[in-house]
């Protein structure tokens, strides 16, 4: 045995750590709990000599054998040490450090007039056709399809999905091209690492874009090499000029500029591709939304064996979903495969609720009321910054969830945003989604995210910040 080091007493009496023991799941557990959290925080450091067992049941009225078993409950947890002769002692926790509050961050707050970009009107989410999808994927589902499943995605939504974009994006998929992932980071996650297998350690990316998406490519030690873009898109003639494996782009809907790549310029970028034998990942984040025409279909559908289609339930439903999918070239689909089996894959009930909600045609019903609930707030948007901020320049796309306006008078992008966030309104700069130098100061502002019945008085607001800055 070992030399039994000198006990310390409590710095606080232990008795005080049990004033309030929250008992709804029992007095064992309750015990038990305190005694962890005064642990885990410090309270109880290591060495503390804990009072008898006897003395905590005669001082709480507790029975003795209550108290015995959860000494012993956290004796084999790791948080008390019993020694014959001494009694018993904190072990030795690393006590937990407090979670400081993330003040600074602009996607960390509440605003009550939300125009930052990146998410769908909650309140327009289809609750209940979705729990009539996921209540008859739960009866429907036989016992064993609550096991593990298939890595790259369930089968039934890999066809539909291929179905599905097909016909509405122009994608040309098979369920064998389709895997499923948790959100667009996490696909992105998983093309990292089977590009950093294959050897690829440079991939373009839009300047500007957006910070948190690209950089998970970096998590796989790729280097992220800036690509100017203009009004046509990504400059090719620029990524003619680089050594890269790949490309990340958004030709339906630049973000955050809002250019749509043009016809010339999709047909450049592929030349290029095929070339130099890169991959262009196309992130179709919110292709569906398109107001002024049909959806302009996929560029993957023009090359399939060039081109990686990313898609995301992120924006034509919820994040909170946490479903998107890949369409991947033939010559990829084994490798990334390999590191899917290894990572595995998303729930396998929300899966087969897509799959449903898609057959039955809800996805396009909710795409057709949607998209014009977004089409009207556009329009007023846009029409309301034309009158009260002539110093903003819009970008001409009438599509996606978001407006890009460049600041083209004296305003500058840093005051427009603290004038915003002083008053309230959640707004978003161009600035974090450079990654060279910046050559323009913009606003992305997003109109999806305020509740329908909210979005005029949240315009009244952003009105007010913008005249207050003219
Ligand atoms: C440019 C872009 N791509 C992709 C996504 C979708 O990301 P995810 O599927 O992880 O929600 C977003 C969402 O904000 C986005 O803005």
């Amino acid at each position: 045995m070992g030399v039994i080091p000198a006990a310390r007493l409590p710095s606080r009496p232990v008795r005080e750590f049990l004033l309030d023991l929250d008992e709804r799941d029992g007095r064992r557990a309750g015990l038990e709990r305190a005694l962890r959290a005064a642990i885990r925080d410090g309270q109880l450091p290591a060495d503390t000599l804990l009072p008898s067992t006897r003395t905590i049941a005669a001082d709480y009225s507790m029975a003795r054998a209550t108290v015995v078993a959860a000494y012993e409950q956290l004796v084999i947890e790791g948080y008390l040490i019993a020694e014959q002769g001494v009694g018993t002692r904190v072990a030795n926790v690393q006590p937990s450090k407090p979670v400081s509050p993330d003040k600074g961050n602009p996607w960390h707050f509440n605003p009550t007039a939300d125009f930052r970009p990146g998410e769908p009107d909650g309140g327009q989410f289809p609750r209940s056709a979705w729990s009539n999808a996921v209540r008859r994927v739960l009866s429907d589902t036989n016992d064993g399809g609550f096991g593990y499943a298939d890595p790259r995605g369930l089968a039934p939504l890999r066809s539909t999905l291929a179905e599905y974009l097909g016909r509405s994006r122009a994608v040309v998929a098979s369920a064998e091209s389709v895997s499923v992932f948790g959100g667009a980071n996490s696909a992105f996650g998983f093309l990292a690492q089977t590009f950093h297998k294959a050897g690829i350690t440079h991939i373009a990316v839009e300047d500007p874009s957006l910070f948190f998406l690209r950089d998970v490519f970096t998590l796989y030690d790729l280097t992220l090499v800036p690509v100017p873009v203009d009004d046509e898109g990504i400059s090719v003639d620029y990524l003619d000029s680089l050594d890269v494996g790949a490309a990340l782009v958004t030709p339906a809907h630049q973000f955050p500029l809002g250019v749509t790549m043009s016809a010339e310029r999709r047909s450049a970028l592929l030349t290029w591709a095929r070339a130099n034998k890169a991959w262009i990942i196309e992130d179709d984040y919110d292709g569906e939304f398109r107001y002024d025409r049909r959806p302009i279909g996929s560029l993957q559908g023009l090359d399939p064996e060039r081109v990686i289609y990313a898609g995301t339930a992120s924006k034509m439903l919820s994040p909170a979903l946490r479903l998107s999918w890949l369409v991947v070239p033939e010559e990829l689909a084994g490798p990334l495969a390999q590191v899917k089996q290894l990572r595995g894959g998303v729930s396998t009930i929300e899966q087969l609720a897509l799959a449903d909600f898609i057959d039955r045609g809800d996805l396009d019903r909710h795409l057709r009321s949607s998209r014009s609930i977004y089409q009207q707030r556009r329009e007023r948007l846009s029409a309301t910054l034309t009158e009260v901020a002539p110093w903003l320049h819009v970008s001409p796309a009438h599509a996606g969830l978001h407006l890009a306006a460049v600041i083209a008078g004296p305003q500058n992008e840093a005051d427009v945003i603290s004038a915003a966030t002083a008053a309230d309104v959640g707004l978003v700069g161009f600035g974090p989604m450079w990654l060279g130098s910046p050559t323009s100061e913009g606003l992305i502002i997003g109109y999806s995210r305020p509740a329908e019945h909210q979005f005029a008085s949240a315009l009244d607001r952003l009105t007010d910040v913008l005249q207050s800055l003219a």
